[in-house]
């Protein structure tokens, strides 16, 4: 490891947060007025997940939450990023508000303030009342007009209070893979039709965007997805298909977003009213979020396949526990890019970024994962690299606190930095806890 401080360039006003979400981390499914989710169906469906685990405990943080704000409390952060479960709020995804599930999140949310940490709300990260998944989930548009609808719920009860709303966690994840590939859920194979799938996200962030701006909340942003994609050849064929992964996976996303526009031939693909919804679409923002852990690699399918692009693991680098390249350099070349692309861009916020190792305690309860600190150290050195480059960051979150239930993956990659025994729920801060807690200090005391 380097041994310069990661975040010398960084604004002294620089927020250093982590990020968790309601599915992954909550459990507790069927209380307090809780309305069933795609990913419960999802998980009770033999062969979808890894170790055949669902979100049912979990880190049941929402019973042990005054203990994780403790956590943050001592990690020292300055935000700390959730998501709300929408099924908690409403059961069906439509009407009257469940009374026990803005207490829920009224409740954390005072707590955070009190421990001197900022909430950063996300509103939908992929836990879709099963009820709208019955009537056509995102591949019809009323979905987004019922997220329109609880954004303005949430927005009037923690408008005064969150200082960060994102609306919708990586809608290309939701698009492409919960609609696309099926490999999350609700585990549709649907190649190009998931197409409308990825405007009624769109559409809902624009109507999310609205809904909490009449609230009067304020610090609006995304949770967008972005990795550079790298053909795996020099191939024609290969570097086109990477091409079009790259239209897909990034632009799709955030040209309408930051341009107002999709890009070309895309629109014509698409239901409903599209040019007025790209205006809704396109609302200015205070800040763009951006998730990232690597560059993917893809190359041309064989022919005959669902779609024309294969993507894998871009070689030569050292892999995490999950098999993902640890390319920082990409990081900075990403954000790069971005602000290049897009001149107007907001200031960006790093709303997840982070690596899967499988380290545990040992034999003296110390969970000693070095590759966790050398990832995280590098990424923000990455950060402040494109910093220094011209590009306006404001904020960095670590996914993610807690080990937690990782999707179509279960419970067998950890990403925190704090350890979950799933058997006794005990919570151990890993040494990336302590090195993270330094590196804010540190920063703080320069600033
Ligand atoms: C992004 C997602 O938002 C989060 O839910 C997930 O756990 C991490 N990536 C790691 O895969």
């Amino acid at each position: 490891m380097n041994s310069s401080d990661p975040t010398r360039g960084l604004r002294p006003d620089f927020l250093f947060g982590a990020s968790t979400a309601a599915y992954q981390i909550e459990g507790a499914v069927a209380e307090d007025g809780r309305g069933r989710s795609i990913w419960d169906t999802f998980t009770a469906e033999p062969g979808r997940v890894r170790d055949g685990s669902t979100g049912a405990v979990t880190c049941d943080h929402y019973h042990r939450w005054p203990q994780d704000v403790a956590l943050m409390r001592e990690l020292g952060l300055d935000v700390y990023r959730f998501s709300i479960a929408w099924p908690r709020i409403q059961p069906d995804g439509r009407g009257p508000a469940n009374r026990a599930g803005l207490d829920f999140y009224d409740r954390l949310v005072d707590a955070l303030l009190a421990a001197g940490i900022r909430p950063m709300a996300t509103l939908y990260h992929w836990d879709l009342p099963q009820a709208l998944e019955d009537e056509g989930g995102w591949q019809v548009r009323e979905t987004a007009l019922r997220l329109g609808e609880y954004a303005g719920i949430m927005g009037e009860l923690l408008g005064d209070r969150v200082t960060h709303w994102c609306p919708v966690n990586e809608p290309n994840v939701l698009a492409l893979n919960g609609y696309g590939d099926g490999s999350l859920a609700p585990g549709k194979a649907l190649a190009f039709g998931a197409l409308p799938v990825a405007h009624h996200a769109l559409l809902a962030h624009g109507l999310a965007v609205q809904a909490l701006r009449a609230a009067g909340a304020s610090g609006i942003g995304t949770a967008t997805n972005h990795a550079p994609v790298w053909p795996l050849s020099d191939d024609d064929a290969d570097v086109a298909a990477a091409g079009l992964f790259d239209t897909l996976w990034n632009r799709l996303f955030a040209d309408p977003v930051l341009l107002g526009t999709y890009p070309e031939g895309i629109a014509e693909a698409l239901p409903g009213p599209v040019a007025d919804d790209l205006a809704v679409i396109s609302q200015p923002l205070d800040f763009y979020g951006v998730n990232y852990y690597n560059p993917q690699g893809v190359r041309a399918a064989a022919p005959g396949a669902p779609v024309p692009f294969e993507v894998d693991v871009v070689p030569g680098y050292p892999t995490t526990d999950f098999g993902w390249p640890v390319v920082p350099a990409a990081f900075t070349d990403l954000l790069v890019g971005l602000a290049e692309r897009y001149p107007g861009i907001p200031p960006i916020v790093v709303t997840e970024n982070g690596c899967s190792y499988g380290t545990g305690p040992d034999e003296n309860g110390v969970v000693d994962d070095q590759a966790r600190i050398d990832y995280l150290d590098g990424h923000l050195r990455a950060v402040a690299d494109a910093v220094r480059r011209g590009v306006d960051v404001r904020g960095y979150c670590c996914w993610s606190l807690l080990d937690n239930f990782e999707w179509a993956d279960g419970f067998t990659q950890r990403f925190g930095l704090v350890h979950v025994d799933y058997g006794t729920l005990a919570r151990t801060p890993k040494r990336s806890f302590g090195w993270y807690a330094d590196v804010i200090r540190a920063h703080r005391a320069r600033a």
